[in-house]
């Protein structure tokens, strides 16, 4: 299935999604300075750069990424480390086709950029990492997989990231082929 990555940051899921041979037609970032944006354009990955900067609105913005998406023939949006919201004109176009990576056991630290700093200030013992389906609320879509992720003695916010990494390494692509199997049985996209 043709997969749009969208995003932000480091971009090792991306790497991941690549390395295990997913078909990634696309990526869109809101960040075109970011290691993701320079993977894709490394590699080749048609690239959507689109800084709020170039928009007065973030529905603007949105849009701009579905008609780039639909170009490329995008039938299923992988959020990596996207690090804003997607608005109406994005949600009306892939609704039910958007799945999303959040560093913690959600419904547990939602909702923000620092989920791996808030488990540990919060002293928990566990946590980990989810995927779920993104709809209009931030990081309260239905959850597709978690895997949980212990919290040791002498944790730093790096060493339980990097933890949390290889925990999404493993769960955002069984995410990704259990949609693909869901989605293959009905076709349309939106
Ligand atoms: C991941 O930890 C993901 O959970 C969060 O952003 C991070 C992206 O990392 N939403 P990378 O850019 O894929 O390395």
């Amino acid at each position: 299935m043709r997969l749009g990555v969208v995003v932000s940051g480091k971009g090792s899921n991306l790497r991941n999604l690549l390395e295990l041979g997913f078909d990634v037609v696309a990526v869109a970032t809101n960040r075109p300075k970011c290691g993701a944006a320079a993977f894709a354009r490394e590699r080749s990955i048609p690239l959507g750069e689109l800084s709020q900067k170039r928009f007065t609105l973030a529905e603007e913005r949105d849009a701009a990424m579905r008609d780039f998406f639909k170009a490329q023939g995008v039938e299923l949006v992988v959020d990596a480390g996207y690090d804003r919201v997607h608005t109406e004109p994005f949600l009306a176009a892939f609704g039910g086709r958007i799945v999303n990576v959040h560093p913690s056991l959600l419904p547990n630290f939602a909702g923000g950029l620092d989920a791996v700093e808030q488990a540990l200030e919060a002293g928990v013992k566990m946590t980990g990492a989810t995927v779920h389906l993104v709809t209009g609320d931030l990081d309260a879509g239905p959850i597709l997989i978690q895997e949980s992720v212990p919290v040791l003695a002498g944790d730093t916010v790096e060493t339980l990231r990097q933890r949390i990494q290889e925990a999404e390494y493993r769960i955002l692509p069984q995410a990704i082929r259990s949609m693909e199997a869901r989605l293959a049985k009905s076709p349309s996209v939106g």
